[in-house]
């Protein structure tokens, strides 16, 4: 396997693999840091790990109240936070280690940053997805593995997105999506 930072020749493919991953019109668009961000190849694509610097006071808001903002709002960030947002494996190549090896390269990558943003620390988070339909996988497992901090689960986190974009969710179908998230944050020492 090859793995490789991504690059925007992968932007077609990677588009390919998160739609039949999380579904059609969940994807979003394949917004990547470059610097961050890493693919796998086999016969063809068949990882990715999408991350970006994202704006800690925008994430907040995100999260609006509840236990991930509290715990947000307590870290010394300095307005930055490393955010893997999209995380995908091709169906026959999972359970083999491939997105938690490309999840350690985001981790490299960003504590590389670490200069760049005068930050002391790297913190780099991801909201684990959590199927409605237990026989679909979750990242969560393989995050806590990693070393994340579990900041809680936020319920019905796509709701409001499946209704307005239209997207049929692989575990919930039409919408309303009833999925979801585990906020997962890993505090990196710089390089
Ligand atoms: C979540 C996902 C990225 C994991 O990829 P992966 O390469 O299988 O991950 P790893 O091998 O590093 O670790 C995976 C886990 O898969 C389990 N596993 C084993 N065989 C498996 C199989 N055939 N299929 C799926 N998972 C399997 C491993 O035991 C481990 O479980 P745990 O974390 O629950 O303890 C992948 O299942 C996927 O693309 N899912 C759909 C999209 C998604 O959920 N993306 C994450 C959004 S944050």
């Amino acid at each position: 396997m090859d793995v490789r930072r991504y690059t925007p020749t992968d932007a077609d493919a990677v588009a390919a693999l998160l739609e039949a991953a999380v579904g059609a019109g969940f994807a979003g668009s394949a917004a990547a840091d470059p610097r961050l961000s890493w693919v796998a190849y086999d016969d063809g694509l068949c990882g990715a790990a999408l991350a970006v610097v994202d704006d800690a006071p925008r994430l907040r808001r995100t999260y609006a109240e509840g236990p991930a903002f509290a715990a947000l709002e307590r870290l010394p960030v300095r307005g930055r936070v490393v955010r893997i947002r999209e995380l995908a494996v091709r169906a026959h190549r999972r359970g083999r280690g491939v997105a938690s090896d490309l999840v350690a390269r985001v981790e490299a990558a960003a504590a590389g940053l670490a200069y760049l943003h005068r930050l002391d620390t790297v913190h780099v988070l991801a909201n684990a997805w959590l199927p409605s339909d237990p026989a679909l996988p979750t990242s969560a497992g393989l995050f806590r593995r990693a070393g994340y901090e579990d900041l809680g689960e936020i319920a019905g986190f796509f709701r409001e997105f499946s209704l307005a974009a239209g997207a049929t969710c692989p575990a919930c179908g039409p919408p309303p999506c009833r999925c979801c998230v585990r906020v997962m944050l890993k505090r990196l020492p710089s390089a």
